[in-house]
This record gives structure tokens, sequence and C-alpha cells, in this order.
């Protein structure tokens, strides 16, 4: 299959790091599990919830029961194999243990197969890689990550992005607004990865534009315009929180980019 995605071979060189796409063969597959087991087990758990909940279908059956060993393989090779439906951008460390997995950013279609929209999840960088820079580039090791998510989503075909942030992760939510990403709203989830049930932030970048930082309310409100008339029906849950953002935006109950928690999300009381 890999053959035929036309990003597969896709990859870049920035200094002793790899940026490119897994590709199904054994050795990613072994790389990715074992690091998203790591994190699974440590306090990486909390950030992550549907992700580890769609992977654990690829070890066990709509009943709980432990699929047959040829076949959880070949589920996890196809999971590890980049396609328009979910592709996982590795970054590789060359000089470590001969080229260790140490970061990873999934895109995965919203909806329908041909879907404009992708999010944009279970991203990591390894602990000790967070917040360095790559010798020699003004990006950092997720900087450079985060600029090729963006390339290779506009490159599918995608216009907009969506990710979920549990509440309290600040450095990721930061980081999005800094992003131009705008926040839709809130919403709970019961399956995040340390077993708790916790609120999760709802944003939404428009990738066909870079936001205006004089306006940013009118900003948002004629970009999630345009994006709620070219999303159709496609996602009716992100159609009508974008619907109650617009909203709440022209009645001044709420800005553009984060400012804590609001109502957006929530029936009026
Ligand atoms: C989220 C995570 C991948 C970010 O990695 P990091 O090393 O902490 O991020 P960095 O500090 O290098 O910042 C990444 C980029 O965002 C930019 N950035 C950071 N803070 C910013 C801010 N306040 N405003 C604007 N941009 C900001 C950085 O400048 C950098 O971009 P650059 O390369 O163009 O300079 C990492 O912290 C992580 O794995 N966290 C745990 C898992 C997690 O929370 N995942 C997200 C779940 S929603």
């Amino acid at each position: 299959m890999s053959s035929q995605f036309p990003l597969s071979g896709f990859r870049i060189e920035a200094g002793k790091y790899t940026f490119r796409l897994l590709n199904g063969d054994d050795s990613d597959v072994v790389a990715y599990r074992d690091l998203r087991d790591r994190i699974r087990a440590g306090e990486g758990a909390r950030y992550f919830a549907d992700s580890f909940t769609r992977e654990d279908a690829n070890n066990k059956d709509e009943n709980n029961r432990p699929r047959e060993p040829a076949q959880v393989l070949a589920l996890w090779r196809d999971w590890c194999t980049a396609k328009r439906k979910l592709c996982i951008l590795g970054t590789f460390d060359n000089e470590k243990e001969g080229n260790k997995l140490i970061g990873i950013m999934m895109i995965t279609a919203q909806g329908p197969s041909d879907s404009k929209i992708a999010e944009w999840e279970a991203t990591w960088v390894e602990p000790g890689y967070r917040k360095t820079r790559i010798a020699g580039l003004t990006h950092s090791v997720a900087g450079l990550g985060y600029e090729t998510v963006h390339a290779l989503t506009r490159i599918l075909g995608f216009e907009h992005a969506a990710v979920y942030i549990r509440e309290g992760n600040v450095t990721s939510r930061t980081i999005r607004e800094g992003q131009g990403f705008i926040r839709i709203g809130r919403h709970s989830v019961n399956d995040w990865g340390d077993g708790k049930t916790a609120d999760a932030d709802l944003l939404l970048l428009d990738l066909r534009t870079r936001p205006e930082a004089e306006h940013p309310d009118h900003w948002a409100i004629s970009r999630l315009e345009t994006t709620l008339e070219s999303m159709g029906n496609e996602v009716p849950f992100l159609g009508d929180a974008i619907q109650h953002r617009i909203a709440a935006l022209r009645e001044g109950r709420t800005q553009s980019l984060w400012l804590g928690h609001d109502a957006a999300m929530r029936p009026a009381a």
C-alpha cells in the first residue's frame, strides 16, 4: 500500500535528526509501539485519549478478545503505513541507538476519507528533546515537526486542522494559540490514558490563512464563517460547535483566542 501513496518516501534531514513518515516496516512498527507503550505507562498517558482506544482495536476485537498474532501485526503495519486517512510523522535521532524514534505527530482525516478536516493528534516529543534547537536552524525539534505536519497536511488537500487539548495542558495550548488556532469550545472526555474523565478544548486552524493580529475577533468570525461554509455537513459536531462560537464572538460573550474556560460549547443555562 505504501508505494501507492505519493508521500510515502517523504523525509527531511536536519542536523542529527530525520523527520519522515512511518512506512509500516517492522522496525517502524516496533519503534512506534514501543514509544506509545512508554508514553502510556508514564506521565504522557494523561495527554491522549481516543488515539489509545483506537490503537487498542489493533490488539483486541470488538468483544475485547485478543486477536491472532498475525492479524495484530497486519493491523499495526497498516496503522503505521502513511495514507491520507492516517499519517504518522516520526522524528529520529540518528546518533542515538542507531536511529531512535524520539517524536511522533499524527495526521488523521476527520469524517469521510476525502474530508477537508485533519486532526493533529498523538503529538509527542520525548522529554529530553523538548525546547531543543536544531543546530544551524531557527526551529526546535518540535517546531520543525509542527511546520512539517502543517505542510504535509496542506499537500494532502486538508483545509482545516483540529486539535483536542486536555484542560491544564498549558504548554500545548499556548503553542497552538501561537500557531493561530481558535478555540471552539470544551467538552468532557472520559477515556484519557490515565483513566480519568476531564474536559478537552477543541481548537481549529484554517490552514488557508494566517491570523490577523489587529482585529482578532473580526478575523476569527470571518474565518469561522468561511470554514463552516466550506466544510458543509462533514462533521456535524464541529459545525454545531463553530456556530456556537461565532454567536458568542458576535455577542461579545467570548474572545477569539484562549482566555480561560467559557460556555461556548455548553448548552445555555
Ligand atoms: C507538545 C510538545 C510536543 C511541544 O514540544 P516542546 O519541545 O515543548 O515545544 P517547543 O518549546 O520546542 O515549541 C515548539 C514550537 O512552538 C513555538 N512556541 C512555543 N511557545 C510558544 C508561544 N507561547 N507562542 C508561540 N509559539 C510558541 C516554539 O517557538 C517552537 O516553534 P519554533 O521551532 O518555530 O521556534 C511537547 O511539550 C510534548 O511532547 N508534550 C507532552 C505531550 C503533549 O502535550 N502533546 C500534545 C497533546 S494535545
